[in-house]
């Protein structure tokens, strides 16, 4: 305890106190001005403010981009996603445009009116017929998987099974033969070479007349029914029947004979030889052009065969002689 240092003991004298937090006395000051504390307060009034203004601002946005992203709540097809599948679609629609100018049309015409092939922009056929799941049997197994004909004359198109086309080329087909009038598409024209707009066929509003006749599954059961009353069904009245003229169908597109002449006023006889395999024709004749009323009507068949038609009488004019299953087949018959 002896050699333990003792702390000097502060005199009386001594006991000024030690300035220690000695600072200029404008700084060294216990409390904050009014202005000073003021100030704090406002400040980080201010900031909170900032802040909550931040946070209103990020959440807002996120609500924002939400509806934005997932789309508006009961509005169909607004969400970014189904923006983005319907663009896919329409694409898929177009090369399927594309795909059919190129190999289709040449036998089923450009719009689907119908040629070589059948008719396919058929609203009732789009309706009730041409299902994706149809169309992608008829291009798969060809032809014949639509009447059982082994000679039809439409070929397999899909790779799977021998033919040009692949998978998806078959679906961008069926995704075009299916479009709607709402689908929109801009295309190379295959003939100018301009772009063009296309619109899909299928109209979603069409809705079949009631009681009217279901298309048939094969197409020339179509036009198997109702037989013209003038058809072949109409004995021959002996004697009394004009010339006979000799027409036949060459090529599933083309009659042999462009134009014939008959007499006003005299029934007349037609001998039509059709000579495609598998595919039916007959010769009907309509007032002036393709179009215009029909007078007459013949038994529809398929090839190869020959039908002896009996025409009634006819007053003087202009006729066009076509083939009810294929209008583009035509002819003109004068008769004076
Ligand atoms: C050489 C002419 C030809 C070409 C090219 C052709 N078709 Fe056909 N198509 C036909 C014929 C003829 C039929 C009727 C066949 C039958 O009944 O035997 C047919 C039938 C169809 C049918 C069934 C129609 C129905 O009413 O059931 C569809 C669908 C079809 N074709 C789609 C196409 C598509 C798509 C292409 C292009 C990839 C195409 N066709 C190319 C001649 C053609």
């Amino acid at each position: 305890m002896s050699d333990e240092k003792q702390l000097p003991v502060p005199s009386e004298k001594a006991s000024t106190p030690v300035p220690r937090l000695s600072s200029p006395s404008q700084i060294q000051t216990h409390g904050l001005t009014a202005e000073r504390a003021a100030k704090i307060v406002n400040q980080s009034g201010s900031s909170r403010m900032a802040a909550l203004l931040g946070i209103a601002i990020v959440t807002l946005f996120i609500i924002v981009y939400a509806f934005y992203d997932q789309g508006l709540p009961g509005v169909e097809g607004s969400s970014r996603l189904d923006a983005a599948k319907h663009e896919q679609y329409l694409e898929s629609v177009k090369r399927g445009y594309n795909l059919y100018e190129a190999n289709c049309a040449r036998c089923h015409g450009e719009q689907g009116q119908g040629g070589i092939g059948p008719v396919l922009n058929d609203q009732g056929k789009l309706l009730a017929h041409l299902t994706p799941q149809y169309l992608m049997n008829v291009l798969t197994v060809g032809g014949r998987y639509i009447c059982g004909d082994a000679n039809s004359l439409m070929g397999v198109w899909a790779d799977t099974n021998g033919g040009p086309l692949n998978y998806r080329e078959i679906e961008e087909l069926i995704d075009w033969l299916r479009a709607t009038t709402d689908d929109v598409v801009k295309v190379r024209d295959p003939k100018t070479g301009e772009m063009i707009e296309v619109t899909g066929w299928r109209d979603v509003a069409y809705a079949p007349a009631p009681g009217a006749t279901p298309v048939p599954a094969c197409w020339k059961d179509a036009f198997a029914v109702s037989p013209s009353p003038s058809g072949p069904a109409t004995p021959t009245p002996s004697g009394g029947m004009g010339e006979t003229y000799v027409i036949s169908a060459v090529s599933p597109i083309e009659f042999e004979q462009s134009a014939f002449e008959a007499a006003a006023g005299v029934p007349f006889t037609i001998v039509f030889n059709n000579n495609n395999v598998g595919v039916p024709h007959n010769v009907a004749i309509h007032v002036e052009t393709a179009t215009g009323e029909e007078v007459f009507k013949g038994e529809i068949f398929s090839g190869i065969g020959t039908r002896t038609y009996n025409v009634p009488a006819l007053t003087a004019g202009t006729y066009a002689f076509i083939c009810t299953v294929h209008p583009i087949m035509a002819g003109t018959l004068t008769v004076k």
